[in-house]
């Protein structure tokens, strides 16, 4: 498999450089960014995106903040790094994984004694989060690849691949293990509208690994699901609440049509991705802007005064989930979410 690091921080630059998601596949740019300005644009613009590289992405920022930011008083620098992580925070709001990301950071930058330690130990933690992803990254995919038959057709949404995370990937890296391991996998890519995470990035990662690769269009899903060419579904997850499990727009339609077929439905995230303490009914739902839809190159698809609903995620209650691949281990249904972030040992239920 080739290597992808999708963000790093860069000590000569003083800030983090990442791919440009917004160019592949027809591009592929090393971006930087050396504010907290130019990283909200990069996370809003969807430059990085996916909920573990959000996460990696909001640690980062709260360390940039820290070297960027200064004050009259040590108050004042104190108040400003606090407000930057703020505005970093906010900036998208239903991956949990930015404001978890952001919120580990920043507990360290403001559990130092003088700001120079602050600023290193704001840089370390953020450092952690990105190897740590790694980390859970190749556990998930292990684990998930033990899922899957020796020979199968999986089909994926959006993209949760190396993308999405620091490398590797949690969906993407359920199927890359398992081809790792010797399994023969095809993978069915949903193009995912309106962005094509889908068709632009999940596809142009596992081609560029030599992994049999194939878009479709959202709406040829149930189309295949019921003419029986698909053995699995696999997901990543922006937030998985005790009730639901939020990922990209279309997920939900996947899982009611796996259900439906009865093909295993996998959800496959780091438990930076949980949020044990919300239900579905509390989770901020992002919607984004009319031109996502109704613009496409130079071309307008949509009548002018003709209204749009953009929502970039849904949720998927727990009853449609097969299992949950974690870095812990698989969960399967009844789905005890708090006794999961609780555990330490490896679980992996049958
Ligand atoms: O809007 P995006 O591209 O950030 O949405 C990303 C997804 O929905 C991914 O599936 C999710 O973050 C899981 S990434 C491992």
């Amino acid at each position: 498999m080739k290597e992808i690091t999708t963000l790093w921080w860069d000590d000569t630059l003083a800030g983090i450089r990442f791919i440009d998601q917004t160019l592949l596949p027809t591009q592929y740019v090393i971006a930087e960014c050396t504010t907290v300005d130019r990283l909200i644009t990069a996370i809003k613009r969807l430059e990085i995106r996916g909920a573990p590289a959000l996460g990696v992405a909001g640690g980062y920022g709260v360390a940039l903040a820290a070297i960027t930011c200064t004050g009259a008083s040590s108050d004042a620098f104190v108040r400003a790094v606090r407000d930057e992580a703020g505005r970093i925070r906010e900036s998208r709001p239903t991956a949990v994984n930015l404001s978890w990301g952001v919120d580990r950071v920043l507990a360290r930058f403001l559990a130092a004694t003088d700001a120079t330690s602050a600023k290193t130990a704001a840089l370390a933690e953020a450092r952690a989060i990105a190897d740590e992803d790694t980390l859970c990254c190749h556990a998930i995919g292990d684990y998930g690849a033990a899922l899957l038959p020796d020979q199968c057709t999986v089909l994926t949404h959006c993209n949760a691949g190396a993308l999405a995370c620091s490398s590797w990937g949690t969906a993407l890296g359920v199927i890359r293990s398992a081809v790792t391991a010797g399994k023969r996998v095809k993978v069915i890519s949903c193009e995912t509208r309106p962005l094509l995470q889908g068709a632009r990035l999940t596809a142009w990662e596992l081609a560029r690994d030599g992994i049999d690769v194939t878009v479709i269009t959202d709406s040829t899903a149930a189309h295949i699901m019921r003419t029986g060419k698909i053995d699995a579904v696999i997901v990543g997850a922006d937030r998985i609440t005790g009730d639901a499990v939020f990922n990209k727009i279309g997920t939900y339609m996947h899982a009611v049509c796996a259900s439906h077929h009865d093909i295993p439905f996998y959800v496959a995230a780091p438990l930076s991705t949980f949020d044990a303490t919300r239900s579905e009914q509390e989770v901020p739902l992002e919607e984004r802007g009319r031109e996502e839809l109704a613009v496409m190159g130079n071309r307008t698809l949509i009548p002018d005064g003709v209204p749009v609903k953009n929502f970039a995620f849904d949720a998927t209650p727990m009853e449609l989930i097969s299992a949950i691949i974690t870095e812990r281990g698989v969960v399967r249904p009844p789905f005890n979410i708090s006794a999961l972030l609780s555990r330490t040992a490896p679980n992996n239920e049958p």
